[in-house]
């Protein structure tokens, strides 16, 4: 977080640089969804880590899931709408069938970096293809909620 010094002589926050960590299907189920893969972290033990690892980064994270795929391209034209420095994505199944996403991060000029907590390499052969992969800037999979982390130090060296 930084502080700044407006003309009256306050102490204001100077605005982080905003990104965007946008959640697809299912993944509000984090925690007691298939453990053995995912893991025991909720989606809000995730967005609590990555808030204070943004704040000690100079970056303000909002986080979002939603199960619907328009919603998910809405959110993506609004990261550029706002002036986002990144979006972390991760679109859940919809990695490995929708075309509409990857042309909403084709259609935005703001830095998308897809992350997955498993590795799709290493599971079942649909989940090898990623429609979205060749508009990311880069992937971060397979590190469990740390995937999320280590994006967003990614985004914060951008
Ligand atoms: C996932 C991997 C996808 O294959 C799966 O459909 C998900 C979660 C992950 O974070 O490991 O919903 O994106």
């Amino acid at each position: 977080m930084q502080v700044g010094q407006n003309n009256e002589g306050y102490r204001t926050k100077v605005s982080d640089k905003l990104v965007l960590v946008l959640n697809g299907p299912n993944l509000n189920l984090l925690g007691k969804r298939e453990p053995g893969i995912y893991g025991s972290a909720t989606l809000a033990d995730i967005g609590a880590m990555l808030t204070e690892l943004g704040e000690s980064l100079g970056l303000a994270v909002e986080m979002r899931q939603s199960n619907k795929e328009g919603e998910l391209v809405d959110w993506l034209h609004e990261a550029q709408e706002r002036g986002a420095h990144a979006v972390l994505l991760n679109a859940g199944a919809y990695t490995h069938t929708s075309i509409a996403l990857l042309d909403a991060i084709r259609a935005i000029a703001t830095p998308v970096i897809e992350v997955h907590l498993s590795n799709p390499h290493a599971r079942e052969e649909f989940r090898h293809k990623s429609w979205i992969a060749p508009a990311a800037k880069g992937t971060i999979a397979g590190f469990g909620p740390q995937s999320y982390s280590l994006a967003l130090r990614a985004a914060a060296e951008l």
